[in-house]
Parts: structure tokens; sequence; C-alpha cells
């Protein structure tokens, strides 16, 4: 039997050495509390990587619980479905390859909803996939969101083309968190920032 904790040591190992962005260990701690707490039965995850999150968040579900991660690079999703094979959670996690937008949308025409929705990828798309994550939601989904604060750019007065896009799309993202009446949330200073929304 493969020891679970030893591979996701590994894989952090060597997603410091590729250069694979990852969930820093402070917003890990913090988002499987939430889990912890939660107990989810479905979560939908969108920016799989090699599957490092999913692999921990697998740990917090409910008895029988799945989750569902969206993944636009082939070769990482791959590396993913390896990873998560070895960890025999293959059952348990399925890696989508596809654009996460594209999939949330499929998801929706099929009337999907999820108990926790966590939000890890382009960052010039956050505002869609809130609006695409609020209609796959139901009273007391969480919402959970990554690298809101972009390396302390988003509080900043950043305004550099570079990353712009990004910037103005964190930004609007927290001013509708926070507008929503629906949503009760709340942005911690954690790794590199993290927004957490429950629907109401
Ligand atoms: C920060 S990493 C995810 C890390 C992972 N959640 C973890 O903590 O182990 C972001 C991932 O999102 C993927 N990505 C970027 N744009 C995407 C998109 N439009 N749809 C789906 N995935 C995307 C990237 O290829 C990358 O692997």
């Amino acid at each position: 039997m493969i020891d679970y904790a030893k591979k996701l040591e590994e894989m952090k190992i060597y997603a410091k050495e590729n250069y694979v962005p990852i969930l820093q260990d402070s917003s890990l701690e913090l988002i499987e509390t939430i889990l912890e707490i939660k107990k989810p039965y479905s979560i939908l995850e969108i920016g799989t990587a090699i599957g490092y999150s999913a692999l921990h968040f697998a740990k917090h579900l409910k008895n029988g619980g799945k989750i569902d991660t969206v993944e636009i690079n082939e070769e990482t999703a791959n590396l993913a479905k390896k990873n998560i094979s070895e960890c025999e959670a293959e059952d348990i996690i399925t890696v989508h390859l596809s654009d996460g937008e594209k999939k949330m949308n499929e998801f929706v025409i099929e009337k999907r909803t999820f108990d926790v929705i966590f939000i890890d990828a382009a960052k010039g798309q956050y505002m869609k996939y809130l609006e695409l994550a609020l209609q796959l939601s139901k009273t007391g989904t969480v919402i959970i969101a990554d690298n809101v604060l972009f390396k302390g750019r988003v509080l900043g007065g950043y305004n550099e083309h570079k990353h712009r896009t990004a910037v103005t799309r964190l930004r609007e993202y927290l001013a509708a968190i926070k507008e929503n009446e629906k949503l009760e949330s709340t942005v911690l200073d954690v790794g590199d920032g993290v927004a957490i929304s429950v629907v109401k």
C-alpha cells in the first residue's frame, strides 16, 4: 500500500524543483481546516496542476465524496492522473483535461452543484469563474479562491502593463464577493491571499 503522506512530500519537492506553482503550506493549512469543518461530499477544483491540492483535499471528504478537478495543460493533467493513480485515489478524484470555464459551463448545463469550489487557475478569469461558481452552488457552498492578493499587487497601486488584466480582474473579484448579498466573504492575507465565501 502506498505511503500517502510520503507521496505528497515527494510531489511537493517535484513541484519546487520543476517550478510548478502549488498551494503554499499556510494556504493549504487554512483550506484543509475549512474542509475538515465542512466535510464536503463534492469538491470542484479549477487548476489541478500535478494533483497536489486535490490529493490533500481528498483526506477531508465525507465518506463516498468525490473531487472533480480541471486542468488545461495536457502534460500536467497526465502527471496529475499518474500521481492520483499512485495514491489509489482515481475513484475519488477525476481529472478533466479542459479549460476551466468550458468545463464549468458543461457542469451548469448538467445542473451539477458542489459543496466546495476551489478556484486556482487563470487569474484573468476569476470573475468568470465566480459567475459560474455561483451557478454551481447551493446554500452552504464554500467558494475559495487562491492568489487573490497576487504578491501584493492587488491591494497596492500596481498599474504595470504586464499583469494589469489579472490585477484588475482580481480587484473586481474581491469587490464582487464583498458586494454580493448572497455571499458572506472574507479575504485573508495568508500565502498569496485566500478569499473565502459562503453562499447564504
Ligand atoms: C496554481 S496552479 C494549481 C495548483 C494546484 N491547485 C495545487 O495547489 O496543487 C494553476 C494551474 O491552472 C492551470 N490553468 C491555467 N489556466 C487554466 C484554465 N483556463 N483552465 C484550467 N486550468 C488552467 C495551469 O495549467 C496550472 O496547472
